[in-house]
């Protein structure tokens, strides 16, 4: 048996950092685990990732921008992510399709049905077992990520400018207005309605070691179907 988890929330929200330690954790306790992020995850993935995050492009069209990701994903599902489950391992993903849903869907106002139809193209119908979603209001989140990008930005004197490649970027999504950020997680919310057994909705707001430990406690029950590695290698 294998395990899909992902990691969904507004920006600022901190799931990049639980989606690490969870890979961590379970990689310490010799689980078979990778851990990967949308968009990206692969040399292709992350080459999308740099054209559709990009600041300057503010010409991008909605359609333009839904295709990119969903080929972003495409190529992630079957290069990395449907290969590692294959084998019964672990996949801990920041960001899956359910952000396209709440970004391009809620947040841009595209038609729910097509995106869904897009996703299953783009998945081949994969879907996460277990998703976490950091549940934060919209203005905090977007200043925690501002103030995380300036430092990030200060740290390294020779970046000009937040660009794709630091480590904690100020996106082109991440520059729209509060209200499409509300929508965002507002869209969130009624997902995690149509689906309730799929999602585990934790309080952003706690702190990282706390949220670590509901995270670890919503995982371990799924661990007994898992082989760790010695087991799987003699
Ligand atoms: P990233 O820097 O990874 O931000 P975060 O820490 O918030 O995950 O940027 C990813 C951005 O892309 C984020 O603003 C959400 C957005 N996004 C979509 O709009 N649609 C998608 O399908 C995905 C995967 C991400």
């Amino acid at each position: 048996m294998s395990l899909f988890v992902t990691f969904e929330g507004p920006e600022g929200s901190g799931k990049s950092t639980q989606a690490r330690r969870l890979y961590e954790r379970l990689a310490a306790a010799s689980y078979p685990v990778i851990v990967t992020r949308e968009p990206g995850g692969t040399p292709i993935s992350d080459m999308i990732r740099r054209i559709v995050l990009d600041l300057q492009h503010s010409e991008m069209a909605p359609t333009t921008e839904t295709l990119l990701f969903s080929a972003a994903r495409a190529q992630h599902v079957a290069e990395r992510i449907r290969p590692y489950l294959e084998l019964g391992g672990i996949v801990v993903c920041d960001r899956f399709a359910d952000s396209m849903l709440a970004y391009q869907g809620y947040g841009s106002g595209q038609d729910l049905d097509i995106l869904r139809t897009l996703t299953r193209i783009a998945t081949g119908g994969l879907r996460p077992d277990l998703t976490f979603y950091l549940d934060l209001p919209a203005q905090q989140g977007l200043d925690r990520k501002r103030k995380a990008a300036q430092r990030a930005t200060q740290d390294n004197p020779l970046s000009p400018k937040i660009t794709a490649t630091e480590p904690i970027e100020w996106n082109r999504l991440d520059a729209r207005d509060l209200a499409y950020h509300e929508r965002v997680r507002h869209g969130f919310l009624e997902l995690i309605k149509l689906e309730p057994e799929r999602w585990h909705v934790l309080d952003a707001r706690l702190t990282m070691d706390e949220l670590s430990e509901q995270i670890w406690h919503a995982i371990e029950v799924r661990l007994p179907s898992i082989r760790p590695l010695e087991d799987t290698h003699p």
